[in-house]
């Protein structure tokens, strides 16, 4: 019924990679030309817009667009290139290829979709606009593809049974932990702790009956809390136990069980020598929209809830926080009814919001935002707005975090289109950098949400990188890509290079 067609791969590439050929190696050095002018001119873009007579803007254009036009005829030449460039081929070779050899394995399945049949009453709290059928198959719980999407128990991801499955993710297969239960950290975030060299995986507890509060409200498990998870190698992961508890008996309380408790991230704050953990504070309905505060002083727990509170006076609904190389840390949410994205820092001891803030991504309606850094700029992954279905991941690049912040396409990359546009039917939440040895490696992190039953939400990591050109014209500059392409590359079955947790 789903025939598949198997792909070689190698990922992971620079722009001036040893190994290439030689006409590849006259193109990387092109681009990486380009990247040190596009740099340059980004960094006046301030002082251009503002300042700079027309005579000087058409000088840099014309020396610009003579430099994008050699860049083109080499990308025509060397047609390999540009159709990895777009996503389409997946045949990249690159100076990491030698370390990433277990990224290779990619496989692409042609999904037969039965033909429409009844649907079920119940609906999801916003759907895509045009769904397409795989969203629909998806959401249909009667689907004859139920498997393919959420495959059956007996397909567990197991820690503790060490053999030719050991250390590789399966997206979407249920995930053990070191006991041999499911994993429950949904809408989660990992950190590394340096202090005990050990990864931590924070995330919503839901292994509660699902239910609607409402005729037309989303899905929702009662809070149980967030549960934690440790591991040395990303993969083989213990229970810490639930480090924040619903509230069971004060239902003014903001984690009363009746409430809404979703994406939790934690980041150590080296000031205070605590670990701080926000999250999303809402009620049944989600109209307190809200952010939440706990603080700890071991990863583990317990954590002291703090307080709620809108920030900056606004809505918020889905966030994140990201810790900047300097200690800054930042507060990121869907704001002004989810239509667009405010980003501003925290204060030293990381427990509330200062008073900057700026509004981004304004009226592109996207959440679940998931940043990173790579080489000096920040990446973002953001979802679009239809509750627990999946729809298109977007990448967005800023050179600072407070923006502006460009939209630069779907990071998506390998099984056909339908998956692609649906973030391989998942949700984002989060991005793990790597040790510095794989500088351009992340692990995208996402929720592929059982609405039917919440608890049975899988989890999608893959690999994701960062690389190569853009493909989606940006919204000003010279109408060529300043950044690089954000991939993430499916694959039904990958693991980590071998030892890359040794290499510090
Ligand atoms: C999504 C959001 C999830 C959860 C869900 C409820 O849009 O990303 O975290 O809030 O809606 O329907």
């Amino acid at each position: 019924m789903f025939p598949r067609r198997c792909r070689n791969l190698v990922f992971g590439f620079e722009l001036i990679g040893a190994g290439v050929l030689h006409g590849k190696r006259i193109l990387w050095t092109f681009l990486e030309i380009k990247g040190e002018r596009m740099e340059m001119r980004n960094k006046f873009r301030k002082s251009t817009t503002l300042r700079c007579d027309s005579q000087s803007k058409c000088l840099i254009s014309v020396v610009i667009g003579s430099l994008m036009v050699c860049i083109l005829l080499l990308s025509l030449l060397s047609p390999t290139s540009r159709k990895n460039e777009m996503g389409q081929g997946i045949q990249i070779r690159t100076s990491h290829h030698l370390h990433l050899r277990e990224l290779q394995e990619v496989e692409e399945e042609n999904i037969q979709i039965p033909p429409p049949h009844k649907r079920p009453r119940r609906a999801p709290k916003r759907r895509p606009k045009r769904m397409t059928p795989l969203i629909d198959e998806f959401l249909d719980e009667d689907s004859q593809l139920r498997r393919k999407f959420f495959p059956d128990h007996k397909t567990f991801i197991d820690p503790m049974i060490t053999g030719n499955d050991s250390m590789f993710y399966y997206p979407g297969r249920v995930w053990l932990d070191t006991e041999g239960n499911p994993i429950q950290a949904h809408g989660g975030g990992v950190i590394f702790d340096e202090r005990s060299e050990t990864y931590y995986w924070y995330g919503e507890y839901k292994d509660g009956p699902t239910y609607h509060a409402h005729e037309k409200g989303a899905a929702r498990v009662d809070i149980i809390g967030i549960g934690c998870y440790s591991s040395k190698d990303l993969w083989s992961w213990k229970n810490e136990g639930i480090v924040l508890a619903a509230e069971e008996t004060d239902e003014t309380h903001d984690l009363h069980k009746s409430n809404v408790l979703e994406r939790p991230k934690v980041i150590y704050n080296s000031r205070t020598g605590k670990y701080v953990m926000w999250m999303h504070i809402d009620n049944v309905n989600y109209t307190k929209a809200s952010v939440g505060v706990a603080i700890s002083d071991y990863p583990n727990g317990p954590f002291h809830y703090l307080q709620s509170k809108r920030p900056h006076g606004f809505d918020s609904r889905d966030m994140t926080i990201f810790k900047d190389d300097n200690g800054t840390a930042y507060l990121i949410y869907s704001s002004q009814g989810n239509s667009e994205l405010h980003v501003g820092p925290l204060s030293e001891d990381y427990l509330d919001v200062t008073n900057v803030a700026r509004r981004v991504l304004i009226g592109q309606h996207r959440e679940a935002p998931a940043l990173f850094k790579h080489k000096g700029t920040y990446y973002m992954i953001t979802s679009g707005c239809t509750g627990w279905a999946p729809n298109e991941a977007l990448a967005h690049a800023a050179e600072s975090i407070m923006g502006p912040w460009e939209t630069i396409g779907n990071p998506c990359i390998g099984e056909n289109k339908m998956f692609r546009l649906a973030t391989f039917l998942s949700q984002s939440t989060f991005v793990i950098p790597l040790p510095s040895s794989y500088p351009n490696l992340f692990i995208f992190m996402a929720d592929r949400w059982n609405p039917a039953d919440l608890r049975d939400s899988r989890y999608v990591w893959l690999p994701l990188m960062v690389g190569g050109l853009v493909d989606q014209p940006l919204d000003y500059n010279f109408r060529f890509p300043l950044w690089s392409r954000v991939s993430i590359y499916w694959h039904r079955k990958w693991r980590l290079p071998q030892g890359w947790n040794s290499l510090k």
